[in-house]
């Protein structure tokens, strides 16, 4: 089968890593000659909203998917006569807007953060009023990384925060605070038949918005048949087919949609080594048609970002069952450029590695 990846990052680099072995064949389209993606298949360099290339480079698979959430919507549609583009370009469309996400959560019964969507400065105190404070505004669009975002702590803090968004296409949107307890995101997955199956969830750790750990399996068995309820009725509303991972804060015993990506997710990297079928691996037998695979996990697993640059190999390397993974992106701060997977039997012994583990790989964010 020849898949079609809108986006050539890491994301594709590693379902091409995980479809190479099944025989798959890949085909990327990104802007950049420099994709992380570039060795692993055929390379159509181009803007995404270079029509015409997004056709040369949809008629040459048979199935096209998208590691880049950014991709126009009503383009995908338009490739979708030619070709089958899973997941969804609903579910994408929905995702691109954390408005209509945030509707989405509310149609289907999940709590989401308190919000208010707004376009202008005047309509600030009004919102406030209705999320409390402290409030976090964000653009409703393109937002990644915690790019996008400005916390307001004080009524005073309102106007410099909206001057600093205030252009950004597509409006602007203001949540309440969440003071959650933890954070865990749940990736699964849906093939062609509507069979679903569903990863333990992650633990996640942002710094400056950016994920730099996850420890998994998330275990409260409560939650996760929550979280399992909530994707799953994500998952049956969009028919999807393919991996959707969803991030939830907790507070107090409840779980708190923040946001949905209908791709797979830096937050279920571990799956590669920890678990029976990774997320790429998942993905790409939905796409084809095949049986998903097992879900559960071999081992416990603490996955950790590098940001702005790689660690050194053969420090990392140097710990028992630690795997490094080098997107062969050049370094820069904020810059996601590789990770690292340690396996353990338990989380104690996790957690006895990982200030060393810490210590080792680069967390840079600003120059
Ligand atoms: N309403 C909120 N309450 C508390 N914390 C929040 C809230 N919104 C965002 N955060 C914090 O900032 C992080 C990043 O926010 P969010 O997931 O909305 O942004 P993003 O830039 O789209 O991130 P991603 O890289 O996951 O796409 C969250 O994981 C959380 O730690
Ligand atoms: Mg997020």
């Amino acid at each position: 089968m020849r898949v079609g990846v809108i986006g050539g990052g890491q994301l594709g680099r590693m379902l091409a890593l995980a479809g190479l072995p099944l025989g798959m064949d890949f085909h990327f389209i990104d802007p950049s000659p420099e994709a992380p993606a570039r060795e692993l298949g055929h390379l159509i360099v181009a803007p995404f909203d270079d029509r015409a290339a997004m056709f040369d480079f949809a008629q040459a698979v048979d199935v096209v998917t998208y590691e880049f959430e950014n991709v126009s919507a009503p383009l995908l549609r338009e490739v979708q006569v030619a070709r089958p583009v899973m997941p969804s370009t609903d579910a994408l469309e929905t995702s691109q807007d954390r408005l209509s996400e945030k509707r989405l959560f509310q149609s289907l019964g999940i709590p989401t953060t308190r919000y208010v969507a707004l376009d202008h400065e005047a309509e600030l105190s009004r919102a406030i009023e209705q999320t409390g404070l402290p409030a976090i505004l964000k653009t409703r669009r393109l937002g990644y990384d915690g790019r996008g975002q400005v916390p307001i702590y004080e009524p005073g803090d309102a106007g410099a925060a909206f001057q600093t968004l205030a252009n950004a296409p597509g409006g602007l949107i203001l949540e309440g605070r969440v003071v959650f307890e933890r954070e865990i995101s749940m990736v699964a997955c849906r093939d062609q038949t509507g069979a679903v199956v569903f990863y333990p969830p992650g633990e996640n750790v942002h710094q400056g918005g950016i994920l730099r750990s996850s420890y998994a399996p998330f275990r409260e068995s409560p939650l996760v048949r929550q979280a399992e309820s909530h994707v799953g009725r994500i998952l049956e509303h969009f028919d999807y087919i393919g991996v959707l991972a969803v991030e939830f804060f907790v507070e107090d015993g409840i779980l708190i949609a923040n946001e949905m990506a209908p791709r797979v997710h830096n937050s279920g990297h571990w799956t590669i080594e920890a678990s029976v079928t990774s997320q790429f691996e998942n993905h790409l037998r939905a796409l084809a048609g095949l049986p998903l695979g097992r879900t559960d996990m071999r081992q416990e697993a603490l996955l950790v970002n590098a940001v702005g640059r790689m660690p050194d190999a053969s420090a990392v390397l140097a710990c028992p069952d630690v795997h490094l993974h080098d997107y062969r992106k050049a370094p820069r701060p904020g810059r996601k450029v590789g990770h690292v997977t340690a396996l353990a039997d338990s989380r104690e012994s996790l957690e006895e590695l990982a200030p060393r583990l810490f210590e080792m790989v680069p967390f840079e964010r600003h120059g």
